[in-house]
């Protein structure tokens, strides 16, 4: 996913810029640049690497527009950052997405005379645009025409040298436009101008916005509905603080240990003790759910492993079975899945091209959709029947923390709901299980004072070659997060297994010193079965780190390392048990000198697939 930012005002666009892009960075960063007009002329810049490489020159302009890279086409040199100029030096285009049919069209405009420098779809499209603009003389139509050539996603925004207008279209990927005074933006994310302007207007897919210093126009791409379309003007309420690191030094750290916060504002009023009740709106019809014979979850990668557990606390409370699906492979295995079913889908982005995919794929087969998402007005957050904000606030480190507990809580919320509306829990039994659910923030709090013992623990396994990561019930989910977590940052290799798989083929890679992750709950059904599973790899010389509420003499006896936790009771074990995987992660990646917030290869959200 990259970030766009885009300015039109009285004041100089460069710093506007910048300060945007910095902002968005965590989209992508692989290459960056900017583009503005002065005097009738394209002033551009662009680099490999981050926007501190952009800082080094400042480009006169009060329009602009430009573009931190995440790559999908092309590796990420100079020529192949955003913006892209089409032959003529007159059109500037900054693109999120992909435009599946670039190689046809270039084909085509290469017949026409058209030259490229870029290896990148983007390039395609502004010429393309210019090939239109050259026989209408109107930037809206060479954008319209161009766009409806295109088979793709894309958030865009371009301007022409002769036009102070910044003309921005959206179909798959994020845009918002911010209104300022004499001023305007256009970006991915409204954080890139929040210090400027809290009004926003959320594009939804197929507008296409025309936007000036002092006004804007919002119009539908569609074919015969050339019209204006009204989109609602909204006030964004979280402040920059959120979004910038507080002192930590990773926003990873910060998003672990603002946990507690970031879960009362999941809870926040949607629990009424008094009188033992959810206030979680479902906008679901009652018959339908007291019908449902299935639901399905679909997500991807840590919102996945949520997914689990949303089917552990489903199934437990309504015997309705879940499937869960990643959306990668949902999306295309022609689902069975109709009027009758449920779909759900977990997004912290909202964006997540797959998960979108699925979503869409599952409205078109009619069943009724319910999202559990993190960025208000997201794409996913727009498009489903119903939903479940998880409050998190912006979660920018790319490693997933506070969402994944965000959306544990809100999963939780979810399964208790839907068990009420077809009366499969007693009112009491509901109240117990939201008076439990009321003291995860401090329960977490108390998971977080770990951290020191936690990070002498990460000493001895920052060299390991693989990790392994064993659960059972509920804790298999916790296991399958910790694992990912692991990985991504440190980059060392880890994989979770049912923690009695391993003795049908996983065990056979362990070796004295292999460090072996595993659960210990008391409570839990299958504290015996975990003990054994302990011991099994101990006998193989495994080193064991066990996250633990209760410590007896076999644990004592069997675990190197003790990561303790409060005794929780199964619907919160997700949740507790994975704030020490998380530090665990994180103090690994540091010892090892990773990239931690900025994880190579990856980024925050994949809007392409
Ligand atoms: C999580 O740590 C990863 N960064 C990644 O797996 C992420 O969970 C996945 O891309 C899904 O993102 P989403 O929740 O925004 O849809």
């Amino acid at each position: 996913m990259c970030g766009i930012t885009a300015y039109v005002g009285d004041g100089q666009a460069y710093p506007y810029l910048l300060k945007g892009l910095e902002r968005l960075e965590y989209r992508g960063y692989d290459s960056a640049g900017v583009a503005t007009v002065n005097n009738g002329q394209v002033q551009l810049h662009k680099t490999p690497g981050k926007v501190e490489q952009l800082k080094s020159t400042v480009l006169p302009g009060k329009i602009g527009i430009s573009h931190t890279r995440w790559a999908t086409h092309g590796p990420p040199t100079k020529d192949n950052a955003h913006p892209h100029l089409c032959q003529t030096n007159s059109i500037a285009l900054v693109h999120n997405g992909i435009i599946e049919n670039y190689a046809q069209l270039r084909g085509q405009l290469q017949e026409k005379g058209y030259t490229f420098k870029s290896d990148t779809d983007t390039e395609v499209l502004v010429q393309l645009m210019n090939y239109y603009y050259g026989k209408t003389y109107n930037m809206e139509m060479a954008l319209r025409k161009a766009l409806h050539d295109v088979v793709g996603a894309y958030g865009i925004v371009a301007f022409h040298k002769d036009d102070p207008r910044l003309y921005a279209a959206r179909k798959g990927s994020p845009l918002v436009v911010g209104i300022g005074d004499n001023e305007n933006f256009v970006a991915s994310d409204p954080a890139a101008f929040l210090d400027s302007t809290r009004r926003v207007l959320y594009l939804e897919d197929e507008d296409i916005a025309v936007v000036s210093k002092n006004d804007y126009e919002i119009k539908s791409l569609c074919v015969g509905e050339e019209e204006c379309v009204h989109r609602t003007e909204e006030s964004i309420d979280w402040d920059l603080s959120s979004v910038e690191k507080n002192g930590f030094e990773h926003f990873m750290l910060k998003e672990i240990m603002e946990q507690p916060e970031s879960l009362k504002h999941c809870l926040a009023g949607r629990i009424d003790l008094t009188t033992g009740g959810i206030k979680v709106t479902i906008d679901l019809p009652e018959h339908f759910v007291k019908r449902l014979s299935k639901i399905s979850i679909v997500a991807c990668g840590t919102s996945s492993y949520a997914a689990y557990v949303g089917k552990y606390l489903i199934e437990k409370y309504s015997r309705i079975p879940v499937e869960v699906d990643v959306a990668s492979e949902w999306r295309y295995k022609n689902p069975i899945v109709g009027p009758e079913d449920l779909v759900i889908v977990i997004s912290q982005s909202g964006e997540t091209a797959d998960t979108l995919a699925a979503l869409r794929e599952a409205k078109k087969q009619g069943a009724r959709s319910l999202g559990v998402i993190n960025v208000v007005g997201s794409s996913m957050a727009r498009e489903v029947d119903s939903g479940i904000y998880i409050h998190a606030g912006p979660e920018i480190g790319v490693a997933s923390t506070k969402a994944f507990t965000g959306q544990v809580v809100a999963l939780n919320f979810l399964a208790l709901r839907l068990a009420e509306m077809r009366k499969d829990l007693r009112h009491e039994e509901v109240l117990l299980a939201i008076q439990e659910l009321e003291k995860t923030p401090e329960l977490v709090t108390s998971c977080l004072k770990e951290a020191p013992e936690i990070k002498e623990v990460a000493s001895q396994i920052k060299d390991a070659k693989s990790v392994f990561f064993i659960g059972r019930g509920v804790n298999l989910a916790t296991a399958m997060e910790g694992a990912l977590k692991l990985k991504e940052i440190s980059y060392i290799h880890s994989e979770f297994f049912p923690a009695g798989e391993m003795k049908h083929g996983p065990i056979a890679l362990l070796e004295p010193g292999f460090p072996v992750v595993t659960f210990v709950n008391k409570n839990d059904p299958m504290y015996e079965k975990n003990l054994s599973s302990i011991q099994e790899a101990k006998a193989r010389g495994a080193f064991i780190i066990a996250v633990a509420d209760h410590v007896d003499a076999v644990l004592t006896s069997n675990a190197d390392a003790i990561l303790h936790v409060p005794t929780v009771p199964d619907i919160l074990q997700p949740i507790i048990n994975v704030i020490p995987l998380q530090l665990l992660a994180y103090y690994v990646a540091l010892a090892r000198g990773c990239e931690i917030d900025q994880p190579r290869n990856l980024a925050k959200s994949v809007t392409v697939e």
